[in-house]
């Protein structure tokens, strides 16, 4: 106990030094530029113990209320600024967008991408446009998320049937994993064309390498380090990770060319897609295997989380908030009723449904700090100077909650804030609004909305239509638990255990 005492009286003098000596210096105008404010910092850690103990987007918050909506803080080793307005966001990802186009790679995230020649972390260049252009045009378009509309049907109503034999059961469900479950067959099926033999292999390690990218662990906080990276053994793991899951996308890719060789396999999954492109020859910059795992690495990455995460909290609300269900249960029963089960085609006329969307969007960005940016040229955003390399994460989470521009009641779930003549009925998520930022903005903005919306959309409208949520041992929905789990994306904590009533009977298979 005595020797700690020591240590914190050590390490309160070394930074009070440290905050002497800056002050002495001019606080945040070294070398004639005028630096982002932000929190006193540590030796070593830098600004990390201001955020010890708490979920990063909700420490950065705290301190952005009070450094500003410009903030710079010292992650580890890492220059970090903190952008928490809707005018600064807006400057990152509009005004300077080409100059904040790039993403930090860091070491953990070099072996997942191989060396970052996926989507999401390419540097901005001529890789990352090639790709991007393949992803937009080819991949997630329109027409395509179109083509996989039936195997859409299909997982969705495989669940339901699942949902109806537990409600025949009286037994409750545990919703993430069914969501999870729903996505990854969804998304496995239009990638690969049919199940994954190896789909459990796959996605635990998918999980495992989505933590290790988030940017957390030693290796990426203190890069400058072997002796840290070599105990961390991050980078050790992402090789495992990444072997595992190339291992098996090799197998599946060597069916599928065999498959293409002899002419068969009508129906056309994004694999097919790739290997066409690939063999076509026409690029700028060769397809090469390891670009090809590393793209369909990214769709799973990217898309699967992302979309169960808000098919979670979007029932989670809404068994909270009574009045909403109702309404959005109301609505989309009132649409299919005649019909007895949902069709995608006519989901557009489900208004409120989607302002339940929006609404969860809002409160919930599965992403709170989008992905990191990095800074590749000098920048002046609201008046300060942004240092070259700088990673910059801009906090949607904040932005979705912040009183400025949701005045009176910014953590109440109310969906009819968007309704036309109300308030917000004008802010949208398609990356024109600052202060509505789930999918990001910009160049780097999501490809895959269209993609993820489509399964989100009929998911949500097929459980409400076919059954009441019940949550087991909740007596007042008010206090359903809300908090949020650690890591990239913002999950619930808490299992989301509910008991469907059958209220529309699920058609057979
Ligand atoms: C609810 C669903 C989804 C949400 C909320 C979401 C959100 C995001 C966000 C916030 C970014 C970073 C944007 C930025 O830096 O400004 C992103 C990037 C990306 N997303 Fe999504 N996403 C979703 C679904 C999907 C799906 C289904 C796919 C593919 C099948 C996908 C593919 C990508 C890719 C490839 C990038 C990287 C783009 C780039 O760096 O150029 N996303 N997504």
């Amino acid at each position: 106990m005595e020797d700690h005492h020591y240590l914190y009286l050590g390490l309160a003098l070394v930074s009070l030094l440290v905050v002497i000596a800056k002050r002495r210096r001019g606080p945040a105008h070294g070398h004639g530029l005028r630096l982002p404010p932000g929190p006193w910092q540590l030796p070593i850690i830098g600004s990390m113990h201001h955020l010890a103990g708490q979920l990063p987007h909700r420490a950065m918050r705290e301190l952005a209320r009070r450094h500003g909506p410009v903030m710079l803080l010292r992650i580890g080793e890492v220059p970090t600024l903190v952008i928490s307005s809707r005018e600064a966001a807006r400057e990152v990802m509009k005004t300077h967008d080409t100059a904040f186009a790039s993403r930090p790679l860091s070491a953990t995230v070099r072996v997942l991408t191989s060396g970052g020649r996926d989507i999401i972390f390419a540097p901005y260049g001529e890789h990352w446009r090639q790709l991007r252009k393949i992803a937009i045009t080819e991949l997630l378009s329109a027409r395509r998320v179109l083509s996989f509309r039936a195997i859409r049907e299909e997982e969705v109503s495989a669940m339901l049937r699942a949902c109806a034999a537990a409600a025949a059961a009286a037994a409750p469900i545990e919703m993430r994993a069914r969501l999870s479950a729903l996505v990854a067959d969804a998304t496995v099926r239009a990638v690969m064309g049919d199940r994954c033999r190896d789909r459990d292999v796959f996605l635990r390690e998918l999980d495992r390498s989505i933590e290790l990218s988030a940017g957390f662990n030693p290796a990426d906080l203190w890069p400058s380090s072997r002796l840290v990276g070599r105990l961390s053994g991050a980078v050790r793991r992402a090789e495992e990770c990444r072997d595992t899951v190339y291992g098996i996308l090799d197998g599946i890719i060597k069916e599928h060319m065999e498959a293409l060789e002899s002419g068969g396999g009508e129906a056309e999954d994004l694999l097919d897609v790739l290997l066409k492109i690939q063999k076509d020859g026409s690029l700028q910059i060769p397809l090469d295997m390891d670009v090809l795992k590393a793209v369909i690495f990214d769709i799973f990455g990217a898309g699967s989380e992302t979309s169960a995460t808000t098919l979670e909290w979007a029932l989670a609300e809404l068994v909270r908030n009574p009045k909403a269900m109702r309404r959005a249960t109301a609505e989309v029963r009132g649409a299919f009723g005649a019909r007895g089960a949902v069709a995608e085609h006519a989901l557009g006329g489900l208004r409120y449904l989607h302002l339940v969307i929006r609404e969860t969007f809002r409160l919930h960005t599965p992403l709170p700090l989008l992905l990191p940016r990095q800074c590749q040229e000098p920048r002046r955003v609201l008046g300060y100077d942004v240092p070259r390399g700088a990673t910059v994460l801009v906090n949607v989470w904040a932005l979705g909650r912040d009183e400025r521009y949701w005045p009176g009641d910014p953590e109440a779930f109310r969906p009819e804030r968007f309704e036309a003549g109300a308030g917000a009925s004008a802010v949208e998520f398609k990356g024109a609004d600052f202060e509505l930022l789930p999918f990001g903005a910009g160049r780097r903005m999501c490809p895959g909305m269209s993609f993820g919306l489509a399964n989100v959309e009929l998911a949500l409208a097929s459980l409400l239509f076919h059954f009441d949520w019940e949550a087991p041992g909740v007596a007042d929905p008010a206090e359903f638990d809300m908090a949020e789990a650690f890591g990239i994306t913002a999950r619930r904590k808490a299992n989301l255990l509910l008991r469907p009533v059958l209220r529309v009977p699920v058609p057979s298979a």
